[in-house]
């Protein structure tokens, strides 16, 4: 039987021993929760997702079918991956939505942060909702809930249904098979269902993506920017040790430029802002302070291998007083 509630003596899962437990029951109760039926989920690539998804394939192979929006706004190698993963190696029913010239036509001009956001939630809901409309006989839609969203929403922090907001007409039977989990357990699930390290372990990432660190009005250009100094960024961490250790990293393409110099000639390009932290609960951060060769190392490759970047900044700043994302 799927379970609506954590058991307040449910042991912590922490081994794969208590993995392959969690999911053998859990397979069993979405067999016969689903039966013959067709189940639709939302892949964001994100760890919670990629684990319903894995968890679904087991269970009802290709009863499921899974979407993948890119919104354009995606870190270097993301789409790729959820192909590589989901679709090759899976064997899963995956439609992919290439959707990155609808949301940028949206976005162009505009500057307040909100707008942006809303923006992007609406036209991701819009598309998601034309493919489910396409499709025929789908009865269930899966979720990443994970407890702390049901917690949260008990206690009026945030409303937890990760694709809510469908059009009134599209009613759904929800599955959410890792809601009793914390976000810990399901790492170690996601690693027993075979998912890459790389996957279940990633660092958080906005839903917005890459345009929250676009701060102002998104052009291409200025985008490029950033997803191609978040790549490096991502590169160096790993090759020095601190993937996992670091609890979120990321680049700040800003939209203002200055003067610098190059090849004995005049330029005027964007800034380019590290910013590296730590945190338990994200509501209070400290930064991480990096090696003196490690900063040196990212300020060489920022400036020789990004278009449009002639000035590396770091963020030193906590939170409070600053957020984490710029917007
Ligand atoms: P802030 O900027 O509020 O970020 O200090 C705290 C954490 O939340 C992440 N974040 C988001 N995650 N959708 C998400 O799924 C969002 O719209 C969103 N905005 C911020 C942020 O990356 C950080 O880890």
């Amino acid at each position: 039987m799927a379970m609506d509630r954590r058991p307040d003596d449910m042991v912590r899962i922490t081994t794969p021993e208590l993995a392959d437990a969690f999911i053998a029951e859990q397979i069993e109760a979405l067999r016969s929760q689903i039966g013959d039926k067709k189940v639709l989920l939302a892949l964001s690539g994100g760890v919670d997702s990629s684990v319903v998804a894995a968890m679904l394939i087991k269970a009802v192979g290709d009863q499921l079918v899974c979407v993948h929006v890119n919104h354009g706004l995606l870190r270097k190698g993301e789409p790729e991956q959820v192909i590589e993963v989901f679709r090759n190696r899976m064997k899963a029913n995956l439609i992919y939505v290439d959707a990155t010239d609808r949301f940028l036509d949206k976005l162009a001009g505009v500057t307040d942060p909100e707008t942006k956001r809303k923006i992007i939630g609406g036209e991701f809901i819009e598309v998601f909702a034309e493919e489910a409309r396409k499709l025929n006989g789908i009865e269930f839609l899966a979720q990443g809930t994970i407890w702390p969203d049901i917690l949260e929403s008990e206690a009026g922090i945030k409303a937890h249904h990760n694709a809510g907001g469908l059009p009134e007409d599209m009613q759904f039977e929800l599955v959410e098979p890792v809601k009793i989990l914390f976000k810990d357990e399901v790492r170690v699930v996601g690693e027993r269902l075979g998912l890459p390290a790389g996957m279940v372990y990633r660092q958080p990432f906005p839903g917005p993506g890459l345009g929250v660190r676009c701060p102002g009005a998104i052009t291409r250009d200025r985008l490029e920017a950033v997803r191609e100094s978040d790549a490096i960024l991502r590169e160096e961490f790993a090759k020095n040790g601190l993937e996992g250790k670091v609890w979120q990293y990321f680049t700040v393409v800003p939209d203002f430029k200055s003067t610098g110099v190059k090849d004995g000639k005049r330029t005027f390009d964007w800034p380019c802002i590290i910013r590296a932290i730590n945190t338990t609960d994200v509501m209070e951060v400290t930064v991480e302070h990096l090696s003196d060769e490690l900063i040196d190392h990212l300020v060489t490759r920022i400036l020789s291998e990004v278009p449009g970047i002639n000035r590396v900044l770091f963020d030193y700043t906590p939170k409070p007083p600053a957020t984490v994302e710029y917007e």
